[in-house]
C-alpha cells in the first residue's frame, strides 16, 4: 500500500473507532491513546510491514488499550499501546528509578513509557524462548507492543475468569507448570499473576501482561512469586481443585529441598 494511502487509512480507522466508541469515556480513552505521537508510531509499525490495519479494539484498560490488528499476510496480531497519561507514568516510573537497567531513563514521559514497552517485549521473549505459554513477541516500537493475537478472527481468547473450564484441575497443574518452567528456564517472576493475566485459549493457559516481570535476583523476587503462587491457588481452590500447598510449591520452583 502507498505510505499516503496508508495514512489517510489509518487516520479513516482511528477515526472510526472513536465514533463507534458507545461512551463519552470510552472516547476520551481513545484520544488519549491515539495521541500524535502514537499515531504516527502505528503509521511507523504499518510503513514498515508489521501491521497492515487495525481492526477492533479488544480491550481499554487503565494503563493502555490492546487492538487486533492484521498484517499483510493476513495473520491477526495483538497491538498494546501504553497510555502516555500522567497516572500511568506516575505509577510505572516507580519501577523504573529504582531499576539499574533504566539508568537514566526516569523523567521523561515518552521515555519511560518507552522503557516499559521494551521491558514487557524483552520479558516476553525471555518466556517465549524458555517455552512458556506466551503470546510471540513480534516487535515493540515506543510506547507500543505487537505481539501474536491469542484467539479466533470473531473474538480473543477469554481470561481464566471469563471462561468456565472443563477440566480445571489440568489448567490449574499447567499454570503451576508455566510458572515453574518461567521461574527456572527464563529466570522471571511474573508479579501480578492471576485469573485475569492468564487466557485459555486451546484447552491450556497462555501468560500474558508480563511487562512487570522481574529477573528471579530482584530483592523482592521471593515476595511477588509467593502473591503469584497465592493467587492461583486461591483462584482454583474456588473452583474445588484439589490444590498444592503454596510453600511446598514454591520450594520445588525455588529448588529447595525441605
Ligand atoms: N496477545 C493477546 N491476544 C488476545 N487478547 C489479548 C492479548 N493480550 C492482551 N489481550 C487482551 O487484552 C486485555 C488486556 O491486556 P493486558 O496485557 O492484561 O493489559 P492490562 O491489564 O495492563 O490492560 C487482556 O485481558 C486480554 O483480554
Ligand atoms: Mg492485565
Amino acid at each position: 500500500m502507498p505510505e499516503k494511502e496508508a495514512y489517510a487509512q489509518l487516520e479513516h480507522k482511528l477515526m472510526a473507532l472513536r465514533e463507534n466508541s458507545r461512551t463519552g469515556d470510552e472516547r476520551k480513552t481513545l484520544d488519549e491513546v491515539f495521541d500524535h505521537e502514537t499515531v504516527m508510531g502505528i503509521y511507523k509499525l504499518m510503513t514498515s510491514k508489521i501491521i497492515e490495519s487495525v481492526l477492533f479494539p479488544i480491550s481499554t484498560g487503565k494503563e493502555g488499550n490492546v487492538f487486533a490488528c492484521e498484517n499483510l499476510q493476513g495473520k491477526l496480531l495483538a497491538l498494546k499501546i501504553y497510555r502516555t497519561s500522567n497516572s500511568t507514568f506516575n505509577r510505572i516510573n516507580k519501577y523504573i528509578e529504582g531499576d539499574k537497567r533504566f539508568l537514566g531513563i526516569s523523567g521523561s514521559k515518552r521515555k519511560v513509557m518507552a522503557a516499559w514497552a521494551s521491558k514487557e517485549f524483552r520479558n516476553l521473549q525471555r518466556m517465549h524462548e524458555a517455552r512458556v505459554n506466551v503470546p510471540e513477541p513480534i516487535k515493540f516500537h515506543r510506547n507500543m507492543v505487537v505481539m501474536e493475537y491469542i484467539g479466533s478472527k470473531t473474538a480473543p481468547a477469554p481470561t481464566l475468569r471469563q471462561v468456565a473450564l472443563d477440566d480445571p484441575s489440568k489448567v490449574y497443574k499447567n499454570t503451576i507448570d508455566n510458572i515453574s518452567l518461567m521461574y527456572q528456564k527464563a529466570g522471571l517472576v511474573h508479579a501480578d499473576l492471576s485469573e485475569y493475566n492468564i487466557l485459555y485459549y486451546k484447552r491450556k493457559p497462555v501468560i500474558i501482561d508480563v511487562g512487570q516481570a522481574v529477573l528471579t535476583d530482584h530483592l523482592n523476587s521471593k515476595d511477588f512469586l509467593e502473591r503469584d503462587v497465592k493467587n492461583i491457588n486461591r483462584y482454583f481452590r474456588s473452583l474445588d481443585v484439589d490444590i498444592e500447598d503454596s510453600d511446598h510449591i514454591i520450594n520445588n520452583i525455588m529448588g529447595i529441598k525441605g
